[in-house]
């Protein structure tokens, strides 16, 4: 039927979503320079947090369970939440997984103290929808965290950024 992709390409798309590319995010996503920008900003965060796609979970030891009262993590990868359920483990803190994308934040409005964001804004399809979602469930004192990558202003790192971008699109929409 028109617009239907084969069942075999939605397999290797599935593939991909849920294996490699929570592959590839948990081996290139934290290098060292940006594992020391996470540990300074993340633990800013206090009281109840959104963390919108959390992914393999790479925040959450920056978390101070002194100041954080909950971690509501969304993120709508199976391959992801499965990462970040272990590295859960490794710490003190509460989290709720919630596995729905940023577009569809079920928590009400307003009731948490800071929302935390880390290279996730880009990937999301329904960004502005996302970030309304976001400003809704924050508290009016509440604090906005996030640390996100645009384009280089340098041609050169711009080529390399158009070659790799494919690679890192999520591709959320994968029906099985
Ligand atoms: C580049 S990874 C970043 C993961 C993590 N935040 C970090 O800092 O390592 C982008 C994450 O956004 C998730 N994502 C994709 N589409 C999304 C959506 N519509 N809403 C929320 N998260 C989404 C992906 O599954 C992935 O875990």
């Amino acid at each position: 039927m028109h617009g239907e992709k084969p069942q075999e390409c939605r397999t290797a798309m599935s593939f991909y979503r849920e294996h490699v590319y929570p592959h590839l995010v948990s081996m290139l996503g934290n290098p060292k320079p940006i594992a020391e920008i996470r540990k300074r900003i993340v633990s800013l965060a206090q009281g109840d947090v959104l963390e919108i796609g959390v992914g393999p979970g790479v925040n959450f030891a920056h978390y101070d369970p002194a100041k954080v009262n909950k971690v509501f993590a969304l993120e709508p990868n199976p391959g992801m939440l499965s990462r970040a359920d272990k590295q859960r483990r490794a710490t003190s803190l509460k989290v709720e997984f919630i596995g729905l994308p940023g577009e569809q934040i079920p928590l009400a409005n307003p009731s948490v103290d800071t929302v935390v964001s880390t290279f996730t804004l880009c990937t999301i399809p329904g960004v502005t929808d996302a970030i309304q979602g976001l400003m809704r469930v924050l508290k009016p004192d509440g604090k906005f965290i996030f640390f996100e990558h645009g384009l280089a202003p340098d041609a050169p790192a711009q080529v390399w950024q158009r070659r790799t971008e494919p690679l890192f699109v999520s591709p959320s929409k994968v029906v099985t």
